[in-house]
């Protein structure tokens, strides 16, 4: 195998919520996920020793700062392997969004290098490799919905939603997600997701409950810092979305939308009066 080619979707949480500080500095999570259609590239090629980036996108690192740069090196690190790879990522997730481009160009290229350098790797070890590279990687590995806990290695499949259009709207903001649970205060969180109830939503296929129960606790942390978050949730309920949230520790907002016609124009519209930029999207889930 010359040339592999694999598609890393994005993500949003339809919850998200913050049980507790750990030990070793990292916080104990429940959160539901859900991939979406809009998707990077991922380009394997052999090649002879190294690991080399590159990537369409200029603001992208392409050194260890890539996730998808320490997935490779890690992999050949641990299996001792002795050929090289050149990676291509043709970039559409936007980065640093809440949307987890990175973890899934990393997850991806975790599971086709192994199918290029033909590596056996049981699959609890493989979830421990992937959460070396970050907490959103094991999720990727699977995709589709699922509720996700502990740090972000503990993942449980769940029914994901019929296809729904999906509006992205993403500020002009840069959020550190260090920063983000660094200051977060998990003893005045008011409104925290109701898991369960979202669990059941999506077993009923029930788009307009689990519209309903669209909840992050980061919302409480960042509204207040930036209230262009908070307008943008609000306007697109008020433009016609089922219901809206940020996503990781944000700062994109997605909207659920009935159809593609009302997606359309409420992307139209916020791009038209907000400093955002805006994508449509729907639900995916890939079977893998
Ligand atoms: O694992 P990842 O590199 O994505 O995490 C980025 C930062 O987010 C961590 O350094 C940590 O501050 C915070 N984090 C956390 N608990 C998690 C996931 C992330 O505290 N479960």
């Amino acid at each position: 195998m010359k040339e592999l080619y694999l598609n890393a979707y994005a993500k949003i949480n339809l919850t998200l919520d913050v049980l507790r500080k750990r030990e070793d500095g990292y916080h104990d999570l429940e959160t539901i996920l859900h991939t979406l259609s809009l998707h990077d590239g991922i380009t394997l090629r052999e090649a002879s020793r190294g690991v080399t980036v590159i990537c369409n996108d200029a603001s992208v690192p392409t050194d260890t700062r890539n996730l998808v740069y320490r997935a490779a090196s890690l992999l050949q690190k641990t299996f001792g392997v002795e050929r090289g790879v050149e990676i291509e990522i043709t970039k559409h997730i936007p980065i640093a969004s809440g949307l987890g481009g990175g973890s899934s160009d990393a997850a991806v290229t975790l599971l086709g290098l192994i199918q290029m350098w033909k590596l056996r790797v049981d699959r609890r070890f493989l979830i421990d490799l992937a959460l070396r590279i970050g907490s959103d990687v094991p999720f990727f590995l699977v995709g589709g919905a699922a509720i996700v806990r502990g740090r972000g290695e503990q993942v449980d499949p769940l029914p994901p939603l019929p296809p729904t259009w999906v509006v992205l709207a993403k500020p002009p903001l840069e959020i550190s997600t260090a920063w983000a649970y660094s200051h977060l205060d998990l003893t005045a969180i008011k409104r925290r997701p109701d898991t369960p109830a979202m669990q059941e939503a999506l077993r009923a296929k029930d788009l307009l409950r689990v519209a309903r129960l669209l909840c992050n606790v980061f919302e409480e942390l960042v509204i207040p810092e930036y209230p262009l978050v908070g307008e943008i949730k609000e306007r697109m309920v008020r433009l016609g979305a089922y219901g809206a949230a940020m996503t990781g520790t944000g700062p994109v907002v997605y909207g659920l939308a009935p159809d593609e016609e009302t997606a359309r124009r409420i992307a139209t519209e916020l791009a038209s009066s907000l400093e955002v930029q805006v994508d449509v999207t729907k639900t995916f889930a890939e079977q893998r």
